[in-house]
């Protein structure tokens, strides 16, 4: 995949566009023609997907070309995949595929982002040729946020170049595919937006306030806190009434929406992009519409006895005492759970391929906790059972079949409803990304884990505890390691390092310098190589541990670099790796002057590594060492350092950090541009640099960086700027 075509600059389309630019793509994206600017929709979609924050890597939306379906259909002759992503009408879409049809090249892969209709109902009879090229991909709003991506083919359409195109949406484009059957809706609204009817229609029937049903479909049923209807102001009411309509009408299941949401809808009040939905805000006063009423009244905070307490516990642990709550609130609850088991068992055959996806749709689509099967596995299939007969639904065989079994799931297992037999997870479609998410889960709770092949992750959370941990991992004779840093704040512990030069404790300050050296040179001299993984929060001693690592991998958006330099806040071991590894690149030239190019590029480098938002540039300038990647694959993320480490582990290491080879002394020089910096930064970079140009070993840079860090800290009013920085930078961020 070289370029591809996405028609449609709406919020899926323009999202989608930006998403792939930032994977490195070339995009075309065209909408409808413009009267005054031909291509003016399209710019517009692309530019609000900027102002949505869709671009990962904001630079690249240099990639997207705009245009329009009318003038330039011929550009997508040029492209290896084309995605559909206008209007959720048929007839719309059919003649789009006609037009398409007419331009371009056999090969193309054409797919649509359809939330409800199917492949089968999309195709124009004529184009039976592409029922081998044709797929869904059902992308969610936003891609950058919710990862989840519905794709089905026809079955002739099952071939490798289909396969290779599942990998190709997950490795670059870093979603978590799920194959699904070709049924309206998929999976994921299939049985989200049949709860979130329920939930609307059960709100009248117990006579509960939007208010309260808030309260209680959210975090309680481990959904998210915008619960049911601050979810749908969100999404838009039309979203919610076009969508239940067509699933009602195409799969003749009961997905009415009551009258009240209906009459907004027909007056316009569509939610948060319409000015207000259920929840309306006129000047400073907060207002809900009241569905008994019908209409807007003062908005009421929810006060349900027990409420509280519940949400102390933790999820799946708070269901059951949720479904105890006083009348009629627990009563709610077991209706809606009743009602949504009950559908999802009824259905799960036809929509989905194995029962683990539907859990996994629910939980990447829509932001559950927990997918519907694991819960009832949770609550025991009795209980459930009972839930059904409360709610007036019969129990489909399915449950039977799991009373049978044991479960649903059962030992890394999975009740198969075709077989009726327990199968091996593995044999899954929705398989690789669980696992991997599972990975990153228990390293995250036990701090260390085995990658295979001999490779351990280690989490890092302070420096100053590396050496031990890294003895302790080679303990274990590991092939290679992978370091996921997680540091608070700045990773340095800046404020101690402060009261320290404050108090004058010289001996303990520089005690505490030489154990951050001592941690990175650990990691310089591990006999294995060593790989830095971020993801996440990476400014400061992060930034500076991938810099001493052999090689880095990091999640394109990953916040990097080192804020505050200027003000005082020196990142220790990082000017020293810089000037270290700029060194290395240039053996050829005579030492002096690589010393002092060394010098002069890393202070050059720290100074602009203030605050850097995207790997890429991190990597260009020389930030992330000498071998790295960066990728939007984050779920891989774990899995990707590993490969990166297992292919290094059959290397003959080359590891300028743990070289001992003397540098000669060099002749003074000042860096030209140090006269335009402020006085502040002229003094923190003129000690900087004094003490790196006088070093020799490596030894002797790391003693004089260190030296020059207890200088500055000695300095009363760059101290006190110093503090002040560092605690704007702890300030909560957007
Ligand atoms: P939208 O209404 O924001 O954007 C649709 C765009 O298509 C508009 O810019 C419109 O000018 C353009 N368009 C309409 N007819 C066209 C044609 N014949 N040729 C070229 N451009 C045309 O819609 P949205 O929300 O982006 O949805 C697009 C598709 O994605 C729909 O099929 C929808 O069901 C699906 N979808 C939407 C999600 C959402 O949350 N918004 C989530 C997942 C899928």
């Amino acid at each position: 995949m070289r370029r591809i075509g996405v028609i449609g600059a709406g919020s899926m389309g323009a999202a989608i566009a930006a998403l792939a630019a930032s994977a490195g793509l070339d995009v075309i994206l065209l909408d409808v023609k413009g009267q005054d600017d031909p291509a003016g929709p399209a710019r517009r979609g692309l530019q609000r997907a900027v102002q949505q924050r869709a671009f990962l890597n904001p630079s690249a939306i240099d990639r997207v070309q705009v245009g329009n379906v009318e003038d330039n259909l011929a550009w997508l002759t040029e492209c290896d995949w084309v995605l559909e992503a206008i209007v959720e009408n048929r007839d719309t879409k059919r003649d789009l595929f006609r037009r398409l049809d007419a331009v371009l090249p056999p090969g193309t892969i054409v797919t649509t982002n359809t939330s409800t209709f199917t492949l089968e109902q999309l195709l124009p009879k004529e184009l039976g040729a592409w029922r081998e090229r044709f797929f869904v991909t059902h992308f969610f709003n936003p891609p950058r946020a919710l990862l989840l991506c519905e794709v089905t083919a026809f079955p002739e359409g099952e071939t490798v170049r289909f396969a290779t195109f599942v990998r190709f949406l997950e490795q670059r484009l870093g979603r978590r595919v799920l194959l699904v059957r070709d049924t309206p809706g998929f999976i994921a609204n299939r049985f989200g937006i049949y709860s979130l009817v329920h939930a609307i229609r059960l709100t009248g029937e117990f006579g509960l306030s939007p208010e309260e049903v808030d309260a209680l479909t959210g975090p309680v049923l481990g959904r998210p806190r915008s619960a049911t209807f601050r979810t749908i102001d969100l999404t838009g009411l039309d979203i919610l009434v076009l969508g239940a309509r067509s699933l009602q009408e195409s799969t003749g299941d009961d997905y009415a929406v009551p009258d009240w949401i209906l009459e907004l809808y027909q007056r316009g009040r569509l939610g948060d992009k319409t000015g207000g939905g259920i929840y309306r805000r006129e000047g400073e006063q907060q207002l809900t519409y009241d569905p008994a009423q019908r209409t807007d009244r003062p908005f009421r905070a929810a006060a349900i006895p027990g409420l509280e307490e519940l949400l102390r516990q933790p999820f799946p642990r708070r269901l059951l005492g949720a479904l105890e709550l006083p009348s009629p609130y627990g009563d709610y609850l077991r209706h809606l759970l009743g009602r949504t088991f009950g559908y999802v068992l009824q259905r799960t055959t036809d929509a989905a391929r194995d029962i683990a996806s539907v859990d996994r749709a629910l939980e990447w689509g829509f932001g559950w906790v927990m997918g519907p099967y694991a819960q009832m596995d949770f609550l025991g299939l009795q209980r459930v059972r009972a839930l059904l007969a409360e709610a007036g639904i019969p129990a489909s065989e399915l449950l039977t079949l799991a009373e049978q079994r044991g479960g649903f799931f059962l030992n890394g297992q999975v009740l198969d409803p075709g077989s009726g037999e327990l199968v091996g997870e593995e044999r899954l479609s929705s398989t690789r990304r669980t696992w991997q998410i599972r990975i990153r889960e228990t390293l995250e709770r036990e701090g260390l884990r085995d990658l295979g092949d001999g490779v351990l992750a280690l989490r890092v959370r302070l420096l100053e505890s590396l050496p031990r941990s890294l003895e302790e991992a080679l303990a274990r004779w590991p092939s290679a390691l992978v370091l996921v840093p997680a540091f608070d704040s700045l990773g340095y512990s800046y404020g101690e390092l402060f009261q320290l030069a404050e108090s004058g404790e010289q001996a303990v300050l520089e005690e505490r310098l030489r154990a951050v050296h001592a941690a990175l040179q650990a990691v310089a001299t591990v006999p294995v190589p060593v790989v830095a993984a971020l993801d996440g929060e990476a400014r400061g001693a992060a930034t500076t541990l991938a810099l001493w690592s052999d090689a880095t991998v990091a999640y394109l958006t990953t916040p990097l670099g080192y804020p505050g330099v200027a003000a005082g806040l020196v990142p220790l071991g990082a000017l020293v790796a810089l000037r270290v590894r700029s060194e290395a690149r240039t053996s050829t030239l005579p030492t002096p002057l690589r010393a002092e190019l060394g010098t002069a590029s890393a202070l050059t480098i720290l100074l602009l590594a203030e605050r850097i938002d995207s790997a890429h540039l991190a990597g260009t300038l020389g930030l992330l060492g000498d071998r790295w990647l960066v990728t939007i694959d984050r779920d891989g993320l774990l899995e990707t350092a590993a490969n990166l480490a297992r292919v290094l582990a059959h290397g003959v290491p080359v590891r300028p950090l743990a070289s001992r080879e003397a540098f000669a002394e060099v002749s003074q020089m000042t860096t030209p541009s140090l006269a335009a910096l402020d006085p502040t930064t002229q003094s923190v970079v003129e000690v900087l640099a004094r003490a790196l140009r006088s070093a020799g070993t490596l030894e002797e840079l790391l003693q004089a960086e260190r030296a020059a860090v207890v200088e500055l800290l000695s300095q009363t009013e760059l101290r006190r700027k110093a503090v002040a920085t560092l605690q704007a930078l702890s300030a909560p961020r957007r």
